[in-house]
């Protein structure tokens, strides 16, 4: 224990990828994305750990060091993924989370298994931690392990960060044994949330479930204090920036406006196929803006990346099916030979490919009918050095409370989806301009980087940390 890593970092996936190096052998690599690469470079220098799943079943590999982090994968069967990670994952808890956009499955098994994968990443963490050392643990995957961790290993200082909403009480009510996931994540020091509201349902609802008292940002939990905030996640700018900057990235932004027409004005989707993501109300919006002939497909493309995603859960393989038989039938209709208003690709890009795409788009939809953060918003504006482009954004995005210069829509209601697409292809370039530069000065001044270090100071010193 005494020789343990004083930081770890606790999250479902492991911040790796498995791929084919040069000699054609299997090896593993650093993830893209903003979580990683700021969190790398504290556990990096600060001696630390990451503890994870490597994303396959019953897979084996023992630690490893992947660019500086040492990485102490804990291995899920096929049953544990089927139950835990599919099941009460991301059949129960990430539907209830995000307001019953999807009715949520409640079975027996899924929470046993749940509570037993928890505790093994409890118990991996117990054994790698260092005597007082800071423990991060991420998101819904793993609410039950802050208390877990606690009664192995009470000396640790316990983080854990929620990347998607928190319900209100009358939804968190409905799941059974609702006081035990509450309870796991009172075993944390410090909770922190993607917005402010997010903390205020938990701690009405340690008030409601609990009979406790909470007062200002905290509640005393057997005899200790939990604090609660919010930190609105955010992207690695600089890295953005960079592939912007990237003359490959800008010659591969022509090629694609050349493909696609450059008379036509692009429209750019970039979701995880995920019903929370609002892509079959965006395509619908999107097909009757060419039925009624406010926009028309010489005059417009939408191209919509929908990267495959938990696709042997029902639900997202019925959403794909919905998705892709609505594009075809808007395709049929209004599209010509060698020229369709949709360009569809259910397919994962790389960082690369998608700035590209951000750098050829007239207008940006992002319109989750619900989501902790999106950080597809932030890197469009991170990626708009040319201060050109336009932003339709979901108001029930945590990104919403900060990019409020983007064209708000509820994407609940097709009619207003239609109203901020038109606002947004209409609007002068002089107020598109505008708009854009202060959304960037608000994502230049929060990049992932400070957000990472003010959850550290704040479990640190709640009282001490800047806010
Ligand atoms: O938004 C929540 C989240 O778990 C992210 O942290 C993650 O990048 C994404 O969903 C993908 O989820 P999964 O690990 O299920 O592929």
């Amino acid at each position: 224990m005494g020789d343990g890593y004083s930081f770890v970092v606790v999250a479902n996936r492991l911040p790796v990828d498995r791929t084919t190096g040069e000699d054609g052998g299997q090896q593993w690599t650093r993830s893209p994305g903003g979580l990683v690469s700021a969190l790398a470079p504290i556990a990096r220098t600060s001696g630390g750990a990451w503890v994870g799943w490597t994303g396959a079943a019953d897979d084996d590999t023992g630690p490893q060091e992947v660019d500086g982090i040492q990485l102490r994968p804990v291995p899920l069967s096929a049953q544990d993924v089927d139950q835990y990670y599919e099941g009460q994952s991301n059949s129960t808890i990430w539907p209830l989370f995000h307001d019953l956009v999807e009715q949520p499955v409640h079975r027996r098994e899924w929470r046993q298994a749940y509570e037993a994968v928890n505790r093994r990443f409890a118990e991996a963490t117990a054994e790698v931690a260092a005597d007082g050392a800071t423990v991060w643990v991420h998101d819904y995957q793993l609410l039950l392990v802050p208390a877990m961790l606690r009664s192995l290993r009470p000396d640790l200082r316990i983080g854990f960060f929620l990347h998607i909403p928190f319900p209100p009480v009358e939804l968190f009510m409905q799941l059974p044994r609702r006081a035990e996931l509450l309870r796991g994540l009172l075993g944390a020091d410090l909770v922190g949330f993607q917005r402010p509201l997010a903390a205020q349902n938990f701690l009405q609802l340690a008030g409601r479930l609990l009979g406790l008292q909470p007062h200002d940002d905290r509640v005393c939990y057997e005899g200790r204090t939990v604090v609660a905030r919010a930190f609105p996640i955010s992207i690695d700018v600089g890295e953005i920036d960079r592939l912007a900057a990237d003359p490959d990235v800008q010659l591969e932004s022509e090629r694609l406006r050349a493909d696609l027409g450059d008379n036509r004005r692009l429209l750019l989707g970039v979701d995880r196929l995920d019903y929370t993501k609002g892509i079959e109300q965006r395509v619908e919006a999107f097909g009757e803006l060419l039925a009624e002939g406010a926009v028309s497909n010489d005059e417009v493309v939408l191209v919509q990346v929908a990267t495959p995603s938990r696709m042997r859960v029902a639900q997202y393989q019925q959403l794909r099916e919905r998705v892709e038989r609505e594009v075809g039938r808007i395709n049929g209709e209004y599209g010509a030979v060698g020229r369709v208003p949709v360009h569809y690709l259910f397919q994962s890009r790389s960082p690369e490919e998608l700035v590209a795409l951000y750098l050829a788009t007239d207008v940006m939809l992002v319109t989750p009918l619900r989501d902790g953060m999106n950080l597809v918003a932030k890197e469009f504006v991170a990626a708009r050095r040319d201060e050109l482009g336009a932003l339709v954004l979901s108001e029930f995005t945590g990104a919403a409370a900060e990019l409020d210069d983007a064209f708000l829509v509820n994407p609940h209601d097709v009619e207003d989806l239609k109203r901020g697409m038109v606002a947004a292809l209409d609007a002068p370039p002089d107020e598109r301009a505008v708009r854009m530069r202060r959304m960037r000065a608000r994502v230049h001044g929060h990049d992932v980087d400070r957000w990472a270090r003010q959850f550290l100071a704040t479990l640190d010193d709640p009282d001490r940390a800047e806010t």
